[in-house]
């Protein structure tokens, strides 16, 4: 989708961290931005950004794993700016840190609810509408580098974010030739307020009673966040790229190259796992009738961005 001047994107969880930073990078490219998020308080907070600078922008109070009230959400954007294009599924939430068979139901049910029921409702709800006004748009669900490739002591946020990758991969073969694009976006360490908001949106029936701190993985080293986090990505940098990803249509959008060899590690993985055996030609030919089993050209499409071309900006 190249031009975006005018268009619109409805995005979750964009009160804040990185929705936040794809909202601003959107109106910064001309776009009307639709900001929702569970949080009202972070909604007041972010709009006055897109105020000062005159963005056309809209909030609207919309938990995801709500799907009557997305429905709503998605009729107030329309009545506000008309049809919609781009559709962020940002809004996550993380739960469950530990050993993933020590994690409680309540872990599972919290944390499945948003990052996977809340990222299909999006799907369900927003798509049928891009498609149906014909003019083209694209659709963007955050999931994570952890959406990837395992990460010790995350496992309930990397299942998550698999299912998101997952899930992402087969719209974009969906959406073939409809003129809408599909990205999954796998962003490494960013500044956020992941912690904080997963604690403020999590429904009081699947708080756990016993609330001990997530143990710390075998090979981290613990320290404080504050001092990691002054290395991590901007929000800002990383709404650019999404943008950039949108523009090009990018099966993938990558924020981090440090993440290279993990990549490669999964890959290389899952070559040596097939076994050394001779092929079947008869069942190979057999399983050729099963469209895209074996082989999915939607792959092929991928190509490597140069290097972002960005500064960001006084505020
Ligand atoms: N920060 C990182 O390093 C990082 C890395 C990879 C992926 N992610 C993913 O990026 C996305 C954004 O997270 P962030 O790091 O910017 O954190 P954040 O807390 O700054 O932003 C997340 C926003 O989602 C909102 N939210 C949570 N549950 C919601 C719900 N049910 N309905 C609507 N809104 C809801 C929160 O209120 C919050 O404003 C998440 O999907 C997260 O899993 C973050």
């Amino acid at each position: 989708m190249e031009n975006l001047q005018g268009k619109t994107a409805f995005i979750t969880g964009a009160a804040s961290g990185i929705g936040l930073g794809i909202a601003k990078a959107c109106a910064r490219h001309g776009m009307n931005v639709v900001i929702t998020d569970a949080r009202q308080d972070a909604l007041d907070e972010a709009i006055t950004y897109f105020k000062e600078k005159n963005y056309p922008a809209h909030t609207i109070l919309l938990d995801v794993t709500d799907r009557e009230a997305y429905v709503k959400a998605a009729d107030e954007a329309e009545e506000v700016f008309g049809n919609v294009h781009v559709l962020v599924n940002n809004a996550g939430v993380a739960a469950g840190g530990g050993p993933i068979h020590e994690a409680t139901f309540k872990d599972w049910d919290f944390i499945i609810n948003v990052n996977c029921t809340g990222v299909v409702n999006g799907i369900a709800i927003i798509v049928p509408r891009i498609l149906k006004h014909g003019e083209g748009g694209h659709v963007v669900s955050t999931s994570s580098t952890g959406g990837i490739f395992a990460v010790t002591g995350s496992g309930l946020y990397n299942a998550t974010k698999y299912f998101v990758a997952g899930l992402m991969e087969t719209l974009a073969c969906d959406l073939e030739g409809t003129g809408v694009g599909a990205s999954v976006f796998c962003p490494g360490p960013v500044a956020s307020n992941l912690g904080m908001s997963s604690q403020a949106v999590r429904p009081e029936h699947l708080k756990n009673e016993n609330t001990s701190p997530p143990r710390i993985p075998k090979g981290v080293r613990p320290q404080r966040a504050t001092d990691w986090s002054k290395h991590f990505m901007t929000p800002e940098e990383v709404g650019e790229r999404v943008v950039r990803g949108i523009k090009r249509n990018d099966l993938f959008i990558w924020t981090h190259p440090e993440f290279r060899e993990g990549i490669k590690a999964r890959n290389d993985a899952l070559l040596r796992a097939i076994p050394d055996e001779p092929i079947n030609e008869k069942r190979a030919q057999v399983l050729k009738n099963f469209g895209t089993l074996t082989y999915n050209p939607i792959y092929e499409k991928q190509t490597t961005p140069g290097p972002l071309e960005w500064k960001p900006e006084e505020e």
